[in-house]
């Protein structure tokens, strides 16, 4: 498939972003995320909604990510979407459209697993981003995912450890809810924790073996401590919530490094990259820097635009595909369960 020039249109439906873009090789032409406000009030995704927004918004996005990126339809040299996993009713929307217009295009199918994207993410080519060589450590962290993954290649990756149960992101959004914070709350913990003591409130680590996760322990015990806090002084939140922030995620920072120490003990690769939309925490972005110094890490962060659910991942990958002619049937079907490497 030597040198042409492919231009790939990608479509990401997984949760409750709706996303299409365009890419050009591997740059991104157009990156559009429709996200879906409507979760706000329920305080977390609701499956049927996500999919039924889905329907909504999906042809315009289509149509604004090639508009944007000014390429029509018949220049387009295949079609790249998200199998999984995610969200059945959500995944099934992306899937129909994609294997729709690819075949009323003739153009080839491109099946994307959406966790190899996240890590991917860091082969689109952009001026201000540099792309980890092989072999690294991706630690991938979102709403939906906690993921320490070593890649070795492109296609050749390996799950080291993941949450046993809730991910990252949940493990902020939950305490957030907690503490009354609105969804998602993960950002706002964020911004009150930049104010507090981080050592304030010690909350005590889970302990699981090996590079495997926990994160509901930690919920269970800061639910406790606040209740029982709240009970001797009702107004404890608000008397305390820029340390109590800090607390929480300077226990979870502990977390994710203690377990990226141990992977690069483990393994002894030494370059680490992050992706999923808790990459945007600015602790963890500064533990990560500080692990340069501290570790010899050399630690690679993705434009924010690439860490959260975007298509220009999903498209990045249906590029690295295309090249390999790994096509898909369109007998193709959408995987809500969808392991690397099966
Ligand atoms: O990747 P993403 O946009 O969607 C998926 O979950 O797949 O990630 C969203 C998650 C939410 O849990 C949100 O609270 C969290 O990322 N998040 C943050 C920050 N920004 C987003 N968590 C902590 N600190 C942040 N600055
Ligand atoms: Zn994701």
């Amino acid at each position: 498939m030597g040198n042409e020039t492919i231009y790939i249109l990608a479509i990401e439906s997984s949760c409750d972003d709706t996303s299409a873009a365009v890419l050009c090789n591997k740059k991104m032409l157009s990156n559009v995320v429709a996200t879906q406000q409507i979760h706000e009030e329920y305080g977390g995704v609701v499956p049927e909604l996500a999919s039924r927004a889905h329907q909504q918004n999906i042809v315009p996005v289509v149509h604004q990510a090639l508009s944007k990126a000014n390429i029509d339809k018949k220049q387009l040299s295949a079609i790249a979407f998200t199998r999984g996993p995610g969200l059945m009713g959500s995944l099934l929307v992306g899937t129909s459209f994609a294997k729709s217009l690819a075949l009323g295009l003739s153009i080839p199918l491109i099946e994307v697993n959406h966790m190899q994207a996240h890590i991917l993410a860091h082969f689109i080519e952009e001026e201000t981003m540099q792309s980890p060589s092989f072999p690294f450590l991706a630690l991938t962290i979102s709403g939906g995912h906690t993921q320490i993954v070593l890649v070795r290649n492109y296609f050749d990756m390996e799950i080291l450890g993941q949450s046993l149960d809730d991910a990252v992101g949940e493990a902020f959004d939950k305490s957030a809810k907690i503490l009354g914070l609105p969804y998602p709350g993960g950002p706002l913990v964020d911004k009150y924790a930049q104010l507090g003591d981080p050592k304030a409130f010690p909350f005590t680590k889970p302990r699981v073996a090996g590079l495997n996760f926990s994160f509901s322990g930690l919920k269970t015990g800061i639910l406790y401590f606040i209740q029982r806090e709240v009970k001797k002084n009702p107004d404890f939140i608000s008397e305390n919530l820029n340390d109590i922030c800090a607390s929480i995620q300077h226990t979870i920072i502990h977390i994710l490094m203690d377990k990226l120490k141990m992977a690069v003990k483990q393994t002894g690769v030494k370059r680490i990259a992050i992706g999923g939309g808790v990459s945007a925490n600015s602790g963890i972005r500064k533990a990560l820097k500080e692990s340069e110094k501290s570790q010899g890490w050399t630690t690679y962060i993705p434009k924010f635009e690439y860490c959260t659910d975007n298509a220009a991942m999903i498209g990045i990958v249906g590029y690295l595909k295309y090249q390999e002619a790994h096509f898909a049937e369109q007998n193709v079907t959408a995987k809500a369960r969808y392991v690397i490497g099966s």
